[in-house]
């Protein structure tokens, strides 16, 4: 995507020819900038500590720190296992390590896996556009444009492709706590491509559905179990339950990397907790009380019978039909 503020096209991650990993930092977004991981573990730090986000992008970076670890004479047996540690949810970032585990040219592997990757979301973009209508209001949760990818994105995917055709779409974007996805990286997404839009607080979408302003919902996913339940960013379950109650079309987009046929449900996902103080503090301040704890899982299960449809880079599919892909 082309990025206004560096004045040409960028990609989420790249490799570049001496075998750094190039990263968008996405914790200082909206503003933009680049960093270097130069070693294996510094870009597996870079998926732990949330400098790279959004299950693709963690997937391409994942792939390219077992080429970084190849090129250091690191066994992949031992770079797998690190970097498999960093985050449990996304099932994209083990696609990954167990794609190139037994690659015999791990870097050209790497790079191919992260074209791949980019079509496939560029195909979603294409599948997904055929359900947007001009004029619709479309609510989205968390991450899952070009910055969740290397290109294009997942949920956002139709989106831009839809502006290209000429469609005029509103965008209700959730703010997404703690780490506010929606706020930081969605919006700034979707101002890049001069898309209208709304930052919406985490709890009003309800409001809005209930209100009649939103004509569809599109999420990305972390994973899909076989039966079509989807681990995506916490609070995506309420916003798909009040969708039916609503009678709102409520879809998930992710390319096949996240879908995890040997997972029968959404229950046996593995679901990430983060540390207290992404809850209990704000920008470096406190602001609960000393002493309180919180909880913070910050993914959660939407059942199969709440989506509507999954769009995947092979067409749009009912959620029980997932692992016919
Ligand atoms: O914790 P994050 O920012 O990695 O979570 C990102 C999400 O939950 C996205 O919605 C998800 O990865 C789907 S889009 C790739």
């Amino acid at each position: 995507m082309y990025v206004k503020e560096a004045g040409r096209n960028v990609k989420t991650v790249e490799l570049d020819k001496s075998g750094n990993v190039i990263l968008i930092d996405q914790r200082a977004l909206p503003k933009f900038r680049t960093v270097k991981m130069k070693t294996f573990r510094e870009t597996a730090e870079a998926i732990r500590d949330m400098t790279v986000c959004g299950a693709g992008a963690i997937g391409v970076t994942a792939a390219f720190a077992m080429a970084q670890a190849h090129m250091e004479n690191v066994p992949l047996e031992e770079a797998k296992r690190y970097i498999d540690s960093t985050r449990p949810t996304a099932r994209n970032l083990f696609h990954a390590t167990e794609k190139l585990l037994n690659s015999s040219d791990p870097v050209a592997d790497a790079r191919k896996y992260a074209q791949e990757e980019e079509e496939a979301c560029k195909a979603i973009g294409e599948h997904g556009a055929k359900l947007i209508q001009d004029g619709f209001r479309i609510g989205t949760h968390c991450n899952a444009g070009w910055l969740a990818f290397v290109d294009w994105g997942s949920a956002l995917a139709p989106i831009f492709v839809a502006k290209r055709q000429d469609k005029r779409v509103t965008v209700f974007v959730d703010e997404t706590r703690p780490w506010l996805q929606g706020t930081r990286m969605t919006s700034w997404e979707l101002q890049q491509e001069e898309i209208k839009h709304f930052i919406i607080a985490d709890n009003a979408a309800g409001y809005y559905m209930w209100k009649k302003e939103l004509d569809m919902f599109i999420v990305g996913a972390d994973r899909i179990a076989a039966n079509g339940d989807a681990a995506n960013k916490i609070g995506t379950y309420e916003k798909a339950v009040l969708a039916k109650e609503n009678g709102i079309p409520f879809y998930v987009a992710a390319p096949l990397s996240t879908i995890d046929i040997n997972t029968p449900s959404g229950e046996s996902i593995q679901i990430e907790e983060r540390a207290e103080t992404e809850l209990t503090r704000f920008e470096g301040h406190r602001i609960a009380a000393e002493g309180v704890r919180a909880r913070n899982p910050v993914f959660d299960i939407t059942p199969a019978r709440y989506i509507t449809g999954i769009i995947t880079p092979k067409g749009i599919v009912k959620p029980e039909n997932i692992k016919t892909l």
